[in-house]
């Protein structure tokens, strides 16, 4: 029997208008909900029950998952009124563990995809001793993050904030968004009011004397939160570069779901994910992207990096690179959308209404 918290609760601002609908970790990636990915190697790691702790579209993870008993868990859910932050939320839902005080409960945030040994850290924790144990990522560029750095035994130093000048980057170690707590130490979190673990919990633990180790891991990691990163997530786990029990296929540079329909004249590389019920006509281009279900790609357009919703449309020979397209938007023909742009949910773009290029019949 071994107890977890996951962390769903948050509005996935950054993926916007992605999560208008859906919860991030309700959203698909390589054809499942991202959850569905860490939920499976959570269970491979001989997890047993899980506590969801939700606040944003609570009640469509009771929906997708119910009793869990389809993936070999006791689910349990609890719901926020009002979000409350990461430690709030953790401190709320380990009202329904029912692990004694000095029993190991793992935390996982809702949004990452990793390749962490989660036995290896929870059997590390429990050999220590320790009050809580962080599963830390190396980052090639860590000024986008808050620092952890650890000395020669592993022991937690400080907890730094997004460092802002080079001086202040003393470690490549950030927080991964995977803890083990002893139980007890939740316990002491303030209770009914917004708490974050990040800001709050781990640096008071650490000015109280606790004992907080950093295990760096080596394997993949990434969190899914910006549109980028997303993309990326979803087309790594088509190709293979992070393994998932939970992939619906063979590994390769595209999956196609049962129910989509792809024309044997489109092109689909870089890990494209093409899902249930949606189409992709012939002359298409698809590289390295989310089709989610019902989308439509007309003929001749071309789709990099990009993410499009759920029965949205790209029309014929329009573009749409690392850009988001969100769930029910119809982009007409001949539009090209370049990156970074978000088409909210239901927009609906007329013929050649947006252009980076001028179009050839005035050229
Ligand atoms: P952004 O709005 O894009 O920053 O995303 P987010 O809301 O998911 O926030 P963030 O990525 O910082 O959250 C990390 C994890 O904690 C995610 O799995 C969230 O679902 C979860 N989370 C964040 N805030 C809360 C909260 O108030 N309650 C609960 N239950 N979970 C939360």
């Amino acid at each position: 029997m071994s107890e977890a918290i996951l962390l769903v609760g948050g509005k996935g601002t950054r993926l916007h208008p992605l999560c208008t609908f859906t919860p991030k970790p309700l959203l698909l990636v390589a054809g499942v909900p991202l959850l569905t990915h860490q939920l499976a190697r959570a269970a491979a790691a001989g997890v047993t029950r899980i506590v969801f702790a939700t606040s944003y579209l609570a009640e469509l993870f009771e929906r997708e998952y119910g009793d869990g008993a389809g993936l070999g868990l006791e689910l349990v859910y609890v719901t926020e009124t009002e979000p409350l932050g990461t430690g709030g939320a953790i401190r709320n839902a380990a009202r329904h563990l029912t692990c004694g005080p000095d029993e190991p409960v793992l935390v996982f945030n809702g949004d990452i995809l990793s390749g962490l040994d989660i036995r290896g850290l929870r059997d590390g924790h429990v050999a220590s001793g320790a009050d809580v144990t962080l599963h830390l990522t190396r980052v090639a560029d860590p000024r986008a993050y808050g620092l952890v750095p650890t000395d020669e035994h592993g022991r937690v130093m400080t907890f730094l904030e997004k460092p802002e000048r080079p001086e202040e980057i003393v470690t490549d170690q950030i927080n991964a968004g995977c803890y083990v707590f002893t139980r007890s130490v939740i316990d002491t979190i303030p209770e009914g009011r917004v708490v974050s673990v990040e800001r709050e919990t781990f640096p008071g633990l650490l000015a109280s004397g606790a004992l907080l180790r950093g295990v760096v891991d080596e394997t993949y990691w990434l969190d899914l939160g910006t549109p980028s990163a997303f993309v990326t997530g979803s087309a790594d786990l088509v190709r293979g570069h992070v393994s998932s029990p939970a992939l619906p296929g063979p590994t390769g540079d595209a999956l196609i779901l049962p129910g989509a329909r792809v024309d044997p004249l489109a092109v689909l590389t870089g890990g494209t994910a093409v899902c249930d019920g949606a189409v992709v006509e012939a002359g298409a281009v698809v590289e390295g992207s989310v089709v989610l279900p019902g989308a439509r790609i007309g003929r001749g357009a071309l789709v990099q990096r990009s993410v499009v919703g759920r029965d949205a449309v790209v029309g014929e020979c329009t573009s749409v690179v690392e850009a988001v397209v969100g769930d029910h938007a119809h982009l007409g023909p001949h539009n090209e959308v370049p990156a970074g742009v978000r088409v909210d949910c239901g927009v609906h773009l007329p013929e050649r209404a947006v252009r980076v290029s001028v179009p050839t019949h005035l050229g």
